[in-house]
């Protein structure tokens, strides 16, 4: 199987992966407790170590962040030495480890939120559909108060300290959840941002958060620790296509390869039903920037390695395969077949569906 491109080594950024093969950042809302990383979700990544790196779950860089459920943050002293549990072991186990920075802005319920936290977004639009809250059920997102420019900034600096404490907590690196419609593509996207000051308006000014960030980010812990997940085409929280879609992702592009970064990620979920995202907009993301690129979305181990061979990108990132598998690599190697995953545990607090699904052998 050391033929396979994808079981190959790959200098990424700062450091050398063992493989090609990504974790996907997969939410999975076990941060029970003040939305702080904990042993059970050490022992989780710890399993799924045989990937040649990992993205954590979205993780929020503000308590204005957390708008689901149990999701995890990055911006106090207790999150930061729970994650070193996780980088510990992960690292032990002979992986990589980067922490998605995920903030939702819009979408989100205040209940969701500590104690004096506020869903803000760009332009204050209310997202249609719902979220979940423990003991409630289902409810509307909250109406979000749009950011002042004074928010923008300070959250822009939440961003670059939450940078900061990933080092500390032994993060090898961070990525941006620039996709799916949370804060970063609510800035981006015409139909989210609806701003007049520098940060709304031309696709200058709607690509100035995004980039804002990840030079702050660059400056902070070195850009050879920076990625960014981006999703053109995604439909998820009230995004999708607006005129000038293909220039805003050419100058986001450009942007990144002139501060450097180590990667960008790019969505497609047109496998679980979303619009395909163009071949044309993927290639204009490819052409304009010399960073690795990462696939994802749907990938199987012969899509994956034709794709690579097909020079496509420089690696894959496999989300549900790894939710049923912590051995994937193992199974993809030796042609193993894979576990399915139950869907009802994905969002779960505890052990089920989480860390109890066992190896090949
Ligand atoms: C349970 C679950 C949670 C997810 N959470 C995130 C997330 O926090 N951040 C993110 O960028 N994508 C998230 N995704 C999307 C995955 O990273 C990935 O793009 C998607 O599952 C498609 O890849 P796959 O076909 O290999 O699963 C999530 C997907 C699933 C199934």
């Amino acid at each position: 199987m050391s033929e396979y491109k994808l079981f190959s080594e790959f200098k990424l950024g700062d450091i050398t992966l063992k493989n090609r093969v990504v974790m996907a950042p997969m939410t999975r809302s076990r941060a029970v407790e003040k939305n702080t990383a904990n042993a059970l979700i050490a022992e989780y990544y710890e399993q799924r170590s045989e990937a040649g790196l990992i993205i954590t779950e979205g993780t929020s860089p503000s308590p204005n962040g957390l708008g689901y459920p149990r999701i995890p943050g990055l911006f106090n002293q207790q999150q930061v030495d729970g994650w070193r549990l996780v980088t510990e072991k992960v690292h032990e186990a002979g992986s990589k480890i980067f922490v998605q920075l995920m903030h939702t802005g819009a979408v989100g319920n205040v209940e969701n939120l500590p104690e004096g936290a506020k869903v803000l977004s760009p332009s204050g639009l209310l997202v249609s559909g719902q979220m979940y809250v423990d003991g409630k059920g289902m409810q509307d997102h909250t109406v979000p108060s749009a950011m002042t420019t004074t928010e923008v900034k300070s959250t822009i600096q939440e961003y670059i300290n939450a940078a900061k404490l990933a080092i500390e907590a032994g993060f090898d690196g961070v990525e941006i959840h620039g996709a799916n419609g949370y804060l970063v593509e609510q800035f981006i996207n015409p139909k989210a941002n609806q701003r007049t000051d520098e940060y709304g308006g031309s696709i200058e000014n709607r690509s100035r958060f995004a980039i804002e960030i990840a030079q702050g980010m660059a400056d902070a812990i070195g850009k050879g620790k920076v990625g960014i997940r981006l999703s053109p085409f995604g439909v998820f929280n009230d995004m999708g296509e607006f005129e000038g879609i293909d220039e805003q992702f050419k100058y986001i592009a450009e942007a990144m390869n002139k501060i450097g970064i180590a990667y960008i990620h790019i969505v497609d979920h047109s496998h679980m039903g979303a619009p395909e995202v163009p071949q044309r907009v993927k290639d204009i993301i490819r052409n304009n920037f010399k960073g690795a690129y990462i696939l994802s979305g749907g990938y199987n181990k012969e899509r994956a390695e034709n794709d690579l061979q097909a020079n496509k990108g420089e690696l894959v990132a496999f989300g549900v395969p790894f939710i049923a598998n912590p051995d994937l690599v193992t199974r993809m190697k030796k042609d193993i077949a894979l576990a399915n995953p139950d869907q009802n545990t994905f969002y779960t607090p505890g052990v089920q569906g989480y860390t109890d699904y066992p190896k090949a052998d």
